[in-house]
């Protein structure tokens, strides 16, 4: 589904209650609210506008446990770390516990051993048979100018990843490895909501949602949950060039 908002604000507005609204009947259903955050700057707004005093008093936080869809490897308290935008725009506002957070442990040597680690302290969360993947009440995503999401780039190798939960992805054009869920994680998802806002993501934007399926040059194609629910949540100037 797509939705089309005046602005960012209108667009977050609804994203909050989106969100409001998944975990509170995750909790109902499951007792407990499972959800991946979305790195970069989009998202920002939106954690902001859940710590509201309106916002915060709707979800109990206690029974959200939140995840890292992707992660730059830097240490968690770097500028660039999707763990530290996270926490200072939503877990220390609404003083989420760190039981209640789950984040890549950037500190290892090696990024594949982070992956892996977090691959199996995510297996162990949802009690994962193995080749089984989590699925969670939600993932936030954001999208790339290049058509990359989470850290899912055009043309590299965790774009085929269809065993792990999540890798270490090379990505040359950055010189850096970045880490990632893998499609089949995001994939797995019960609510997927894509955060989309600006005119500089309307060409990319048009040919995400209107042109043949080409996910290897348009990774955010790729995501298409088969037993979810798939929001792309865009302001009009991103979707200025959409048919
Ligand atoms: C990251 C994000 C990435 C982001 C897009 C869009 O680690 O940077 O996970 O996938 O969502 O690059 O970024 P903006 O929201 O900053 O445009």
């Amino acid at each position: 589904m797509i939705k089309i908002f005046s602005d960012p604000d209108e667009l977050n507005h609804y994203a909050a209650d989106k969100f409001i609204e998944i975990g509170n009947s995750s909790i109902d259903e499951n007792g407990r609210f499972t959800v991946a955050l979305a790195g970069g700057s989009t998202p920002k707004t939106l954690y902001k506008l859940l710590t509201s005093d309106k916002n915060r008093s709707q979800l109990d936080w206690s029974k959200v446990f939140f995840f890292i869809g992707d992660e730059r490897f830097v240490a968690p308290d770097d500028a660039e770390s999707n763990y530290r935008m996270a926490k200072e725009n939503i877990f220390s506002p609404l003083d989420v516990k760190a039981e209640n957070i789950f984040r890549w442990q950037t500190e290892q040597l090696d990024p594949d051993k982070t992956a892996e680690r977090y691959s199996n302290e995510i297996s162990a969360f949802f009690e994962l048979k193995s080749g089984e993947f989590p699925r969670f009440d939600l993932i936030l995503l954001g999208m790339g100018d290049d058509g990359h999401t989470a850290s899912l780039f055009p043309h590299t190798a965790a774009l085929k990843e269809i065993a792990r939960i999540a890798a270490a992805n090379p990505v040359e054009k950055l010189d850096t490895v970045r880490l990632t869920f893998t499609l089949p994680t995001i994939n797995n998802a019960a609510n997927i909501i894509f955060l989309v806002t600006g005119a500089e993501k309307s060409d990319i934007l048009a040919k995400i949602l209107n042109s043949e399926p080409d996910p290897d040059n348009f990774p955010s194609q790729a995501v298409n949950p088969p037993n979810g629910r798939l929001f792309w949540l865009v302001d009009e100037a991103a979707a200025k060039n959409l048919k």
